[in-house]
């Protein structure tokens, strides 16, 4: 029996995948055609075999993910805990008995896709009553049981702390009533089971760290759907490196809404919880995890400017295994706006912590997610973001026109003022800008030698593999007698703004 995943990322909707081995959102295409491309090019639909005992009475699970790779994360989390009461996951929807979509709610448009996508179900469920479909996820989370009663789509709704309880939920369909559990928890780390990874004999895995977020950046729904921010216990964290390692796996990326506010045994006040066991800061951790082998690459998502520390960047300086690359989200380069935002920081100490990268981890790549057309955003303010990039030189960023949220401080507080195609016409004015500031980023990684772990075979070409240089760079490159999973060094030849092109060459 063959277990497959399909996969659909609605990857440009959260920030984890921002920093993470997809390409890179940055052309000077209207975004919306760059969004058709995006999921072209990313691991949308991508589908996972893992062998699995043959049992045709097993019951058949079709689980399709959208958004933030901690939504990809917690369908390994689903997974396991329904593969564990002997579900079998088909890739093919017609034999499914269950059908579970994780969910994004982060922008309008993620939701309106799940929508459509529930539209077509609802016929195979007319013809198929027997079939359980069900939402899992942020939108799960938020639009609760008005999914049942009002809108009719689903019998199962389950929030992102309530994965655990699926069987039982699936169980309460089978007699005939609706199930939903939306209940948010303050310590469910879902540190104990062990993910069924989506990517079997892959290199790259995420590790989640931390769950929810206790932010509140006025224009975003995540702290209300996914709860209080919470750390999972490191040494749960370095046994799940240390047995990705073991499986063959080479580059670990720990994710978290803000990764720099993980804390284990310190009290959100600082305060040490109990003086008998140690503590664990992320600097901290990510030695911890460095430290599995000098052949495990590190990486992180997402960074928050006002908690990023220099102890952080120190521990990043002092490893070679831990990626050169940081995703600093800043939203805006205006300090009222970034005020209205409710980020915490202004537009000078968002630069202060650039040149804090620069000055500890020179050549350090720097990546960032930037929102146009906020609540009462002008011109001028406008004209900040495109001067703070020019300043940062950003390698690469993802970037938005702001959709409003339900029930946020900024749709509660602030009118979503500025029009549509002002918000268009400031988006695309910054993508031309990055455009610009990538092509200039890989051109002076022309000429240079860079270490890539390679990923595999090169879209394009069998003849090619491809990789990442540490600041996160896609190369690709012939590839000799080389495979999968082992480093090369690659001296680069030329590039695109997307792409580094190379040959493979002796270690200097
Ligand atoms: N509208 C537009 N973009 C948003 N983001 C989060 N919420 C919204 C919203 N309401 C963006 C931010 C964040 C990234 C994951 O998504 O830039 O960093
Ligand atoms: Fe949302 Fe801000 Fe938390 Fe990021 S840090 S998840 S943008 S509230």
């Amino acid at each position: 029996m063959v277990i497959f995943f399909e996969l659909f990322r609605d990857f440009l909707c959260c920030q984890f995948v921002s920093s993470l081995n997809l390409p890179y959102f940055c052309s000077s295409r209207k975004p919306m055609e760059y969004e058709n491309k995006v999921i072209d090019e990313s691991i949308q639909g991508s589908a996972l075999e893992i062998p699995a005992l043959d049992n045709s009475d097993a019951k058949k699970l079709y689980l399709e993910s959208y958004g933030c790779q901690m939504n990809f994360s917690d369908s390994e989390v689903v997974a396991s805990i329904l593969s564990d009461q002997g579900y079998q996951t088909t890739r093919n929807i017609d034999d499914a008995d269950v059908i579970l979509l994780n969910t994004c709610s982060i922008r309008e448009n993620a939701e309106q896709r799940v929508r459509n996508r529930l539209t077509e179900f609802k016929i195979k469920k007319e013809r198929n009553p027997e079939l359980v479909v069900g939402i899992l996820g942020c939108m799960a989370e938020r639009l609760k049981k008005n999914l049942l009663d009002e809108e009719k789509l689903v019998d199962l709704v389950a929030g992102p702390d309530a994965y655990r309880d699926l069987p039982n939920l699936i169980d309460e369909v089978g007699t005939g009533q609706k199930a939903v559990n939306v209940l948010l928890s303050r310590d469910e780390t879902y540190a104990d089971i062990s993910p069924v990874r989506l990517d079997q004999g892959g290199i790259s895995a995420f590790v989640t760290i931390m769950r929810g977020c206790d932010n509140m950046c006025s224009f975003c729904v995540v702290p209300f759907t996914r709860g209080r921010e919470r750390s999972r216990d490191p040494q749960t964290i370095v046994s799940e490196c240390q047995d990705l390692f073991d499986k063959g796996y080479r580059e670990v990326t720990l994710l978290g809404q803000n990764v720099d506010s993980y804390r284990w045994n310190i009290s959100a006040k600082g305060e040490i919880k109990n003086e008998a066991e140690p503590t664990t800061n992320f600097a901290q951790l990510m030695e911890m995890v460095a430290l599995v082998s000098p052949l495990l690459r590190v990486r992180f998502s997402t960074s928050h400017p006002k908690d990023m520390t220099d102890d952080v960047l120190e521990i990043m300086a002092k490893y070679e295994n831990i990626c050169p690359y940081i995703h600093l989200p800043v939203q805006s380069g205006n300090t009222d706006v970034l005020y209205r935002m409710n980020r915490g920081y202004s537009r000078e100490w968002y630069l202060e912590r650039i040149a804090a990268i620069k000055r500890i981890i020179p050549g350090c790549a720097i990546s960032t997610d930037v929102i146009t057309g906020f609540c009462g955003e002008t011109e001028e303010e406008h004209q900040e973001t495109l001067s703070l990039m020019d300043l940062v030189q950003y390698d690469f960023a993802y970037m938005f026109k702001y959709s409003e949220r339900p029930k946020t401080l900024a749709e509660r507080r602030f009118a979503d003022d500025v029009p549509e195609e002002v918000k268009g016409r400031r988006l695309n004015e910054i993508i031309e800008k990055q455009l610009a500031h990538s092509l200039a980023s890989n051109q002076r990684m022309v000429g240079t030698i860079q270490k890539v772990l390679i990923e595999g075979k090169s879209k394009r070409s069998d003849e090619h593999l491809c990789g990442r240089t540490g600041s996160n760079a896609m190369v690709v490159f012939p590839k000799e007698n080389q495979e999968k999973g082992n480093y090369v060094h690659v001296r680069i030849t030329s590039c695109t703004s997307a792409t580094l092109m190379g040959e493979i060459v002796a270690q200097p």
